[in-house]
């Protein structure tokens, strides 16, 4: 079989769902790279990945280096504070000096959503869209379907996955709740109403304004912090207050369905969104979503740059 190819991965939106199950097949075969002694394949040799990162990441910047480095491509990461932006230079011109250097994806994270379309417009180079502002983190979700499928099955289908907590300002929301329809998984949104989207139900989700009702029989836990980067003013009285009435403890959770996922892209809040027992506890899966995030970014790699087909489970 032919595996889908694309130039760019800037979003779930206008993705196909044979291109979604390509890439988490893909990323299957890359798990397995990521598992052995020596985690290495020539997939991108010769190949230059550029890490342009105009916002704070562990996860997502880390992952798409190694991802990189373990398919034989030469990365360079660059971020903000250290870069010329901090002199005045326009994205545009930013984009305009790296592609002369012959880079052939970048990976770039910025705080303006569309960014990422707009460097995709102009660079010769494959763009994927790391995260921009509140409008799409697309290889989080990616990553977050794979870890659904590799502990639930590869059907989704008629899966309840309720996402809680700061939905309005989340980019891995709006990712997730594009694409887990597409994988045939019913969203549940949930969180006070200062931070739900003014049109979710108009779109198809489901919509709840307490944790409790949305939890019930869900089959996956998915909590969010608040996104207080992004936060104009005050939405809710206080983080005391935000934890009592929305935090995941133990109680809560057993709402859900008996060995529900519990899930977080991470970073973490303990103690507001998450009690720290919850998210360290046995229904956790917030380290193997931190695991998935090399091999699904190295299926986006591969689906962007690659030429030759993804390593087998015998190479
Ligand atoms: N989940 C996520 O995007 O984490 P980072 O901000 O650490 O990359």
């Amino acid at each position: 079989m032919t595996e889908p190819r694309q130039r760019h991965l800037l979003g779930i939106a206008g993705m196909s769902r044979e291109v979604a199950l390509s890439l988490l097949d893909t990323a299957k075969v890359f798990l397995e790279v990521t598992r052995r002694p020596v985690r290495k394949v020539p997939t991108l040799r010769g190949k230059t990945v550029l890490n342009l990162f105009f916002e704070a990441s562990t996860r997502t910047r880390t992952s798409f280096e190694l991802a990189g480095k373990r398919m034989g491509a030469d990365v360079v990461n660059i971020s903000a504070s250290t870069s010329s932006t901090t002199k005045g230079e326009t994205l545009h011109d930013t984009v305009a000096t790296l592609d002369a250097m012959h880079a052939d994806v970048v990976v770039i994270r910025h705080s303006a959503s569309g960014a990422p379309h707009i460097v995709a417009q102009r660079s010769r180079a494959a763009v994927i869209n790391a995260g921009d502002g509140m409008h799409e983190h697309p290889t989080q979700a990616l990553l977050d379907a794979f870890t659904m499928r590799q502990h639930l099955g590869d059907d989704l289908s008629g899966k309840v996955v309720a996402i809680c907590g700061d939905i309005l300002h989340s980019r891995v929301a709006r990712s997730n709740a594009l694409l887990l329809p597409l994988l045939g998984a019913r969203v549940r949104l949930a969180g006070p109403r200062t931070m739900l989207p003014h049109r979710a139900r108009d779109l198809g989700w489901e919509v709840y304004d307490r944790i409790e009702p949305a939890l019930e029989g869900a089959d996956v836990v998915m909590m969010l912090r608040i996104q207080r980067e992004r936060l104009g003013a005050a939405l809710f009285p206080s983080l005391r207050e935000y934890s009592r009435v929305w935090g995941l403890t133990g109680q809560r959770l057993a709402l859900a369905r008996p060995g529900a996922l519990v899930m977080h892209p991470g970073p973490l809040n303990r103690g507001v969104e998450i009690a720290g027992d919850v998210a360290d506890g046995p229904h956790s899966v917030i380290l193997p979503q931190v695991e998935a995030g090399v091999a699904v970014r190295m299926a986006a790699l591969y689906l962007c740059a690659g030429e030759s087909g993804p390593p087998t489970a015998q190479e």
